[in-house]
């Protein structure tokens, strides 16, 4: 069987049970922000939330995604709000941006586990690849989404997106809304 819940909507993917999620995401329900990059579980683009747990998608099928619960960097807020994503975009994070999903995804589920991490923490847990090489500033950014997350500091809001959520919504209802 393959149905799963993927950002809080249930699905019932009619594919091969061997297909690996991020294909499921990506082809069938257009959910594109996790990315393809080595399919060999090296590189993290591929990152998912399962059970909150950061997953690379890319090396689980959608056969042993049955009954769990999967979030996607689309639903990881409505409007960008997330305290990761508010602090990558403040510290500038990003550069092609190729990479950045799958390290949201697993810094987001290193701070549910602890809001306020050390180097080594991060170190162990994001493990992700980014052929940019945005790694110094990586460290600084999920430490600040720590303390946004203790209410120690804020930062301006991110700067819209370029779509509006609603309009987003309509274009691919798998976004769904939180
Ligand atoms: S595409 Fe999944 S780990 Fe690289
Ligand atoms: S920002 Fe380009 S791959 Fe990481």
């Amino acid at each position: 069987m393959t149905r799963f819940t993927v950002n809080d909507r249930p699905v019932h993917y009619r594919m091969d049970p061997d297909t690996p999620l991020l294909w499921a995401l990506r082809d069938a329900s257009n959910l594109t922000g996790a990315k393809y990059g080595c399919g060999t579980g090296d590189c993290g683009a591929c990152t998912v939330d399962i059970d909150g747990e950061a997953t690379r998608s890319c090396q689980i099928s959608i056969a042993q995604a049955e009954g769990r619960f999967v979030t996607t960097i689309e639903a990881l807020s409505p409007d960008r709000g997330h305290p990761v994503q508010q602090a990558f975009a403040a510290d500038n994070v990003s550069q092609c941006g190729y990479c950045i999903p799958g390290v949201i995804m697993a810094a987001q589920a290193l701070l549910r586990r602890t809001n306020d991490p050390s180097d080594e923490q991060i170190d162990a847990a994001i493990t992700n690849i980014c052929r940019c090489g945005v790694y110094p500033r990586l460290r600084g950014a999920i430490k600040r989404a720590g303390r946004i997350m203790r209410g120690e500091e804020q930062v301006a809001a991110a700067p819209p997106p370029g779509i509006a959520p609603e309009d987003a919504a309509r274009a691919v209802p798998a976004l769904g809304k939180r």
